[in-house]
């Protein structure tokens, strides 16, 4: 994790995954979360993807479209940030219950060819926004960017300008 100042009064943090030791979850490490969840103990260092997540107030998650889907090393990182009682938590009627700041997550994929109409990336975010309870969702999409003939440029400051409008 880096903290940059990006000069608007912005706390702006990036964190790079493919430089993260970030691993699959497994039994031992399940059972290790239920116990800490069991006894409260969540200050662990195993925790802190999903402290840093749970105290952003606004998130921008960059990734590109790999077999209709996002690469698996993006899905690691949400394993460990998906902790009840840090990121999210149940409420008595099995519902969520907001425990993060985030109130906003935009989410940005490129994308060799065209993402169909009906595609899961989308709804998958909408249900993660649902499960964090983030008011707002914005799917950004650089589609076309391997179409000989597409001027990839262009379709990329497209997408950077639709990051920029608030
Ligand atoms: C492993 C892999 C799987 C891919 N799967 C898809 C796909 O399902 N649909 C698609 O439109 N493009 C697919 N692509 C193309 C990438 O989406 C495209 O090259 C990428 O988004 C370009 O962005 P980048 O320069 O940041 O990698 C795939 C590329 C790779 C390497």
């Amino acid at each position: 994790m880096q903290a940059h100042w990006n000069g608007e009064g912005t706390d702006l943090k990036i964190l790079e995954l493919l430089k993260e030791p970030l691993v699959p979850l497994d039994k031992e490490r399940l059972l290790q979360r239920d116990r800490d969840l069991a006894k409260g103990n969540l200050a662990s260092p195993s925790y802190r993807y999903a402290r840093e997540f749970a105290q952003a107030d606004e998130i921008l998650i960059g990734a590109p479209y790999w077999d209709c889907s996002f690469p698996a090393l993006l899905k690691i990182w949400l394993e460990q940030i998906c902790v009840n009682g840090i990121a999210f938590r149940y409420g008595q009627d099995g519902r969520p219950v907001k425990c993060c700041a985030c109130q906003k997550l935009i989410v940005v994929t490129t994308a060799g060819g065209y993402l169909p109409a009906n595609n899961s990336l989308e709804r998958y975010w909408e249900e993660m926004c649902g499960l964090f309870s983030i008011p707002k969702l914005r799917v950004i999409k650089a589609e076309g960017l391997d179409i000989q003939g597409n001027d990839s440029q262009a379709i990329l400051q497209r997408a950077i300008g639709e990051i920029r409008e608030r």
